[in-house]
């Protein structure tokens, strides 16, 4: 009676490793398993092809210059020369073709969404920003009530973007002697 059960058990077990075996064969690519050590073949070759065929999508700073030579001036002589476009206006590819050709509007953010831009580097609620200063950080609203400024303020009203220290003496003297 005992050896009747293990006879089903071993058979179904005999079922999914053959079907497991034919699986493997079927869908194993071919030039899997040919390179490596001894143990390890973990590797197809013609992986490298299949990233090279994968389009560019991103692009360095200096890929803009051409076309933005204003902006790009400017931040690459300032404190922000190490940030990248794109973190603000998003990928390369979805704004120019590979000819140049301007195929899409480049993202700009506004009123509430350019404050989170900023936020995702500079704030300070995030400890390890704080703690590690890699970047300096401010803490939001607080940065505006120190300045006695109504809270409707953007960063861009007193921070040019693409170089956020430029003119900041002045705005700092205009609105301790005025408000606003
Ligand atoms: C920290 C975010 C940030 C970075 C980094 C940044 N920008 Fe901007 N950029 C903005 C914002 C926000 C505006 C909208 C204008 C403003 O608020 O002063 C803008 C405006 C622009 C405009 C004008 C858009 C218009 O509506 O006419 C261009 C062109 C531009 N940026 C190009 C660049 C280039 C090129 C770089 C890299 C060298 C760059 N930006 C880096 C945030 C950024
Ligand atoms: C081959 C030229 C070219 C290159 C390279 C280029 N842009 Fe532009 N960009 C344009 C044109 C054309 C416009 C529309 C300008 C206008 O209306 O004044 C534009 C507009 C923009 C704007 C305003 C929003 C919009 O789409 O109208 C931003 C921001 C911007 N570009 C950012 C960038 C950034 C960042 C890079 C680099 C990753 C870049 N551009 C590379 C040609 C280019
Ligand atoms: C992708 C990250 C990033 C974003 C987004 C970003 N910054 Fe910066 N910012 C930096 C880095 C990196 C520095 C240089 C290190 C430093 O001094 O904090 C810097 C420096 C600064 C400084 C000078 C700090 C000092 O006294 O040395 C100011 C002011 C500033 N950014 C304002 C802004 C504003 C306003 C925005 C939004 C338009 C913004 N940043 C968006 C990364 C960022
Ligand atoms: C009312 C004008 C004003 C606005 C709005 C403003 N800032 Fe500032 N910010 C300043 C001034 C002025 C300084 C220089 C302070 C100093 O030197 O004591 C400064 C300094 C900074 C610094 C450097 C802090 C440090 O420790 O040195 C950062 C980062 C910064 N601002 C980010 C931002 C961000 C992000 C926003 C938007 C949420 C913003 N600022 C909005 C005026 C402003």
């Amino acid at each position: 009676m005992k050896s009747k059960y293990l006879i089903r058990v071993i058979l179904i077990l005999a079922i999914i490793i053959i079907i497991g075996g034919i699986a493997k064969f079927i869908f194993t690519p071919k030039d899997f398993g040919n390179h490596g050590s001894l143990f390890y073949k973990f590797y197809r070759l013609s992986a490298i092809d299949d990233e090279l065929k994968r389009p560019i999508k991103h692009f360095t700073n200096s890929s803009c210059i051409k076309c933005h030579p204003n902006e790009s001036k400017m931040q690459s002589f300032s404190v922000h020369k190490s940030v990248s476009c794109e973190f603000c206006h998003g990928a390369a590819a979805s704004h120019i073709d590979e000819n140049g050709k301007y195929i899409g509007k480049a993202i700009v953010v506004k009123k509430k969404d350019l404050i989170n831009q900023c936020l995702r580097c500079h704030n300070g609620i995030i400890p390890a920003r704080r703690i590690r200063n890699v970047v300096k950080t401010i803490l939001y609203p607080d940065h505006l009530k120190n300045m006695k400024v109504s809270l409707s303020h953007t960063c861009d009203q007193c921070h040019i973007v693409h170089a956020p220290l430029k003119n900041i003496k002045h705005v700092k003297k205009f609105f301790e002697k005025e408000g606003f």
